[in-house]
């Protein structure tokens, strides 16, 4: 079996100013960007370059009505290179983006046409938390077809990720906290693929540890800016790590899951992510209690302090310090919601379920959509 596989180059630059030195930004790049970003970041720099700001083109998460209008806007400019700078919804559209995009960019998800790459895509992560700089899917919500899908090709990888610690200072706490969850998860339901190597599990575990204390360190005095600062580096570093685990091995059922109430309910991936993390894990420990999910435990309780028997309770009472745990009923889940949500998880998400730590069957995910409800 392949063990590990990275495909863009992975760079690192304390600060923006030394990346674009080594890069040399101009002319012949489009930069695809938020406004707060380029504001403190590239225009300080005074750097001729061509710029679009995603936000005018709809706020949330990627959708292929936002490809679209993008892809007509990137015609006015002339440029090789697309350098995205921004948070997932950036990275992943810039992922598209760097295809030769036909009129209606859904085609490209749906297989009607063949992705061929046109430009370089550089890509510079400013949250710790997708990994996405090193992996191939791009996830689009496909407004036409009423669903969210993921494209993830040869032709989707990054050329360039690099890492620039010092575009993570500006993160609203909430952000930081739930894409900093999502590379925890990203982390451990990699460590626990089947699909997992030596190689993918040092990954995952320098991850996990690296995330879990400085979310230590943090919480001691709170999550605020100031109190993140001095470790922005290392969440920076680790949601990559991360990113590189599970771009080999793949991600499970707590992904799976979340998609549910993420798209019914627009709540952001690392929440939804988190509202499922520990209950899944209660599955499997019911399953196949030893082998690698007993590691994990034992690897979580050491640094938490605690005991294995009661590691999730203390994991939530932890990780809940950042992100409140809320009954998905709160979100405006109905009660029959259970079981359209169990179906629509077993029809679409195979991708993710087969690396699963153990088979779960239809009515073990119900069980997991009723506890939380
Ligand atoms: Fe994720």
């Amino acid at each position: 079996m392949e063990a590990l596989r990275v495909v863009p180059a992975i760079h690192y630059f304390d600060t923006f100013k030394e990346f674009n030195e080594a890069f040399q930004l101009g002319k012949r790049d489009l930069l695809v960007t938020n406004q707060w970003m380029y504001d403190p970041y590239v225009k300080p720099l005074g750097i001729e370059l061509n710029v679009i700001f995603q936000e005018k083109f709809g706020s949330g998460e990627p959708s292929d009505e936002m490809i679209d209008a993008m892809a007509a806007e990137m015609k006015k400019y002339d440029f090789d290179r697309i350098v995205a700078f921004g948070g997932g919804t950036i990275v992943d559209i810039c992922k598209v983006l760097s295809l030769r995009v036909p009129e209606r960019s859904v085609d490209l998800f749906t297989g009607a046409v063949k992705p061929e790459k046109l430009h370089h895509l550089v890509v510079v992560p400013t949250t710790c938390g997708t990994g996405s700089e090193v992996t191939n899917v791009a996830i689009a919500e496909l407004k036409s077809l009423h669903t969210k899908k993921g494209l993830a090709v040869e032709e989707t990888y990054a050329d360039e990720a690099v890492l620039v610690p010092e575009s993570l200072q500006g993160l609203p706490d909430y952000v930081f906290a739930t894409s900093s969850i999502d590379a925890l998860i990203h982390a451990i339901e990699s460590y626990l693929s089947p699909k997992a190597s030596p190689f993918t599990e040092m990954y995952s575990r320098k991850a996990m540890e690296m995330i879990m204390e400085g979310y230590k360190k943090i919480l001691e005095k709170g999550n605020t800016k100031e109190n993140r600062a001095p470790y922005l580096k290392e969440f920076a570093l680790a949601s990559n790590y991360a990113g590189i685990a599970f771009g080999n091995a793949g991600c499970a059922a707590v992904h799976a899951l979340s998609y549910s109430i993420g798209g019914a309910f627009h709540v952001p991936h690392g929440e939804a992510n988190y509202q499922f993390f520990t209950e899944v894990f209660k599955m499997y420990m019911r399953k196949a209690p030893e082998g690698k999910i007993a590691e994990a435990n034992r690897i979580f309780a050491e640094m938490l302090g605690c005991g294995v028997e009661n590691v999730y309770e203390e994991l939530d009472r932890f990780l809940g310090q950042l992100i409140g745990k809320k009954k998905l009923r709160e979100y405006g889940m109905k009660e029959e919601q259970i079981e359209e949500f169990t179906k629509s998880t077993i029809e679409n998400q195979q991708r993710l379920l087969k690396n699963n730590y153990v088979f779960l069957t239809e009515e073990e995910i119900r069980e997991i959509f009723a506890a939380l409800y």
